[in-house]
């Protein structure tokens, strides 16, 4: 039996529907909150309907077996099936980018809850704990960034979901070093392969932002590491079912091999025809004296229109913009000499995630704005006579 968190989520998603394609959903067992099994299962397909025909989504769902509940609630859960786990996979997260506490909450202590209740399964033979590769915290300027331990408390951070990502590793192999616990560490996940931003178009609105703009506060050579949700969910597959894993710790990303320079990003996008104001790109340092002035110049120029949703999008893109200035990209050798698929490069899916032109990159930041902090749209002034 494998216990799978997450799988209402955009990436848990996506590994539940591959598990369940390979044949091996009645393997499963998901924990998702919902107040009883019927409104899990309904929650659940609705989500993977983002990644597949509603019929697809429907029988997967009905393929597993659920447990209602909270990651908290497993300290404590006597369910008879928990004790028949062997392998885990802890997707599950708060990835807000605003929250203070229940990053903390639900990110450390939902972690170290599951990982209190795993000590007691006896079967288990792996724990694949999703964190994420960015909990390396701030610096100003990073190459490629290799596997490590995560950084002491206190080191600098953007922001709270990152510093409790890096919390719960270091909790994690302090409290459970016994545990056969393996992290995986996916970099930026953004758009699928195949079906584009379907089930969610995430980061993506962003993505169409920077080359709306034509401007990143990165250095000209600088790059991003970016992988599609689809490629990163099978590499979580093959983390959890090899079973002589050379390391303990990798990162799921596009590494040396296929991150995106900033020209191969705007050649990427010019390729598939979006609209820009400027290519090649402008290149600036917000933490320069001239901060983020020439950023917003030119989003002023992509956006004229002085609306409340505009205000909230360019809030939204610096909050990004911070993470993209630290020019980074994580090196994925220790995948690759597993033996694993290489990721795709993004100017290979870039043109599916963007293939529906009727969608505005406005309408795609309102689905992100609530998990970046930023306001999406103010409330509609009703008519008093209405
Ligand atoms: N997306 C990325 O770019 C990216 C990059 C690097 C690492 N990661 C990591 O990948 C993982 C998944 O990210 P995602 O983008 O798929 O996130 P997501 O779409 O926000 O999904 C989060 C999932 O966690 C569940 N969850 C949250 N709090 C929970 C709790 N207290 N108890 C049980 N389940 C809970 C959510 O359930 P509900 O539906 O009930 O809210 C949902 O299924 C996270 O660990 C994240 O740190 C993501």
């Amino acid at each position: 039996m494998i216990l799978l968190t997450g799988s209402t989520g955009f990436l848990g998603g996506a590994f539940y529907l591959e598990a369940f394609r390979r044949g091996e959903a009645g393997k499963y067992l998901l924990l998702v909150r919902g107040a009883n099994e019927e409104a899990c299962r309904t929650r659940l397909a609705r989500n993977l309907t983002k990644h597949s025909d509603g019929a697809t989504a429907e029988l997967a769902a009905s393929a597993c077996g659920i447990i209602p509940g909270d990651l908290a609630s497993l300290a404590t859960s006597i369910d008879p099936r928990l004790d028949q786990v062997t392998r885990i996979v802890h997707v599950a997260a708060d990835t807000s980018f605003d929250s203070r506490t229940s990053v903390w909450h639900i990110n450390v202590d939902g972690t170290l809850a599951l990982a209190a209740r795993a000590r007691r399964m006896p079967g288990l033979t792996r724990f694949l704990h999703v964190g994420t590769a960015f909990c390396v915290g701030e610096s100003r300027h990073y190459e490629m960034v290799q596997e490590g331990p995560p950084p002491v408390h206190g080191a600098p951070h953007i922001n709270e979901y990152t510093r409790s990502k890096a919390a719960a590793e270091r909790a994690l192999l302090a409290g459970f070093p016994d545990m056969p616990i393996i992290v995986a560490r996916p970099s930026i996940v953004a758009g699928h392969s195949r079906i584009g931003c379907q089930p969610s178009s995430s980061i993506f609105w962003f993505f169409r932002l920077v080359d709306a703009t034509g401007i990143v506060p990165c250095k000209k050579d600088g790059f991003i590491d970016i992988v599609p949700v689809d490629w990163t969910a099978s590499r979580l597959h093959d983390l959890l079912n090899k079973p002589d894993l050379k390391h303990k710790l990798y990162h799921v990303s596009a590494g040396l091999g296929s991150r995106t320079t900033w020209t191969e990003f705007a050649d990427a996008f010019a390729a598939v025809g979006h609209d820009s104001i400027a290519r090649p790109y402008a290149h600036f340092d917000y933490r320069a004296e001239e901060g983020w002035a020439p950023f917003n110049e030119a989003f002023r120029r992509a956006f004229p229109q002085r609306t409340a949703i505009n205000r909230s999008m360019a809030m939204g893109a610096r909050k990004y913009h911070r993470f993209t200035a630290q020019d980074v990209a994580f090196d994925n050798s220790r995948l690759l000499e597993e033996g694993f698929e290489a990721p795709p490069q993004l100017r290979d899916y870039v043109g599916v995630c963007i293939s529906n032109p009727g969608v505005t990159i406005a309408e795609q930041f309102m689905e992100d704005a609530e998990s970046l902090g930023v306001a999406a749209a103010p409330a509609p002034v009703l008519n008093a006579a209405a």
